[in-house]
């Protein structure tokens, strides 16, 4: 079955939460503050299309994985959230959710994507410099960006 991306939608809702579950059980970091380890603000907030956070999914039979976004200001939209199942790591699927979000911001007019990423977190630093972002060294780690053409 080939990959499928596109916004999250209603019948993507519960194996997209599966997937939010993994992270949160998995999850031994400190990066992520608490409210993105409480499931109900998955399926309340971030996957709500009506609380201003965009989500992109990846799936085959099931969601592999999903990214988050979310505007900043007029200008600069931030990603937020970016998870792929480990049963599906190191498949490109990251970079095609990255990818895809990017294309979504620079349709809708924005000028920059932002991506903070912790200083250990080597896969998503791979990931970013991998495809050639830009970055600027923040307090724990790297804010990534990418400017959008006009
Ligand atoms: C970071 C994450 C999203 C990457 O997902 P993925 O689908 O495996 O990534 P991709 O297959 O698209 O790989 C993209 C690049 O990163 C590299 N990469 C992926 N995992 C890596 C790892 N564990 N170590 C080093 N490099 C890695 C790939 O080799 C690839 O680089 P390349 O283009 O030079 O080959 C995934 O590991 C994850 O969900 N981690 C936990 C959550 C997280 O840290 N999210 C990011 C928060 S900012």
């Amino acid at each position: 079955m080939s990959l499928i991306l596109r916004r999250l939608e209603p019948v993507d809702l519960e194996s997209t939460l599966s997937v939010a579950r993994e992270f949160i059980e998995t999850y031994d970091g400190t990066w992520y503050v608490d409210s993105w380890l409480d499931i109900n603000n998955y399926s309340n907030i971030f996957f709500n299309p009506t609380e201003g956070f965009d989500t992109f999914i990846a799936r085959f039979d099931n969601v592999a994985g999903f990214i988050i976004g979310k505007p900043a200001d007029s200008r600069i939209y931030e990603i937020r959230h970016h998870y792929v199942m480990k049963n599906y790591r190191q498949q490109g699927i990251a970079r095609k959710l990255k990818q895809f979000l990017t294309s979504y911001a620079s349709d809708n007019g924005y000028r920059v994507v932002h991506s903070a990423v912790s200083k250990d977190n080597e896969a998503s630093i791979r990931l970013n410099t991998a495809s050639s972002w830009d970055s600027l060294p923040i307090e724990e780690g790297y804010l990534f960006f990418k400017r959008l053409p006009l």
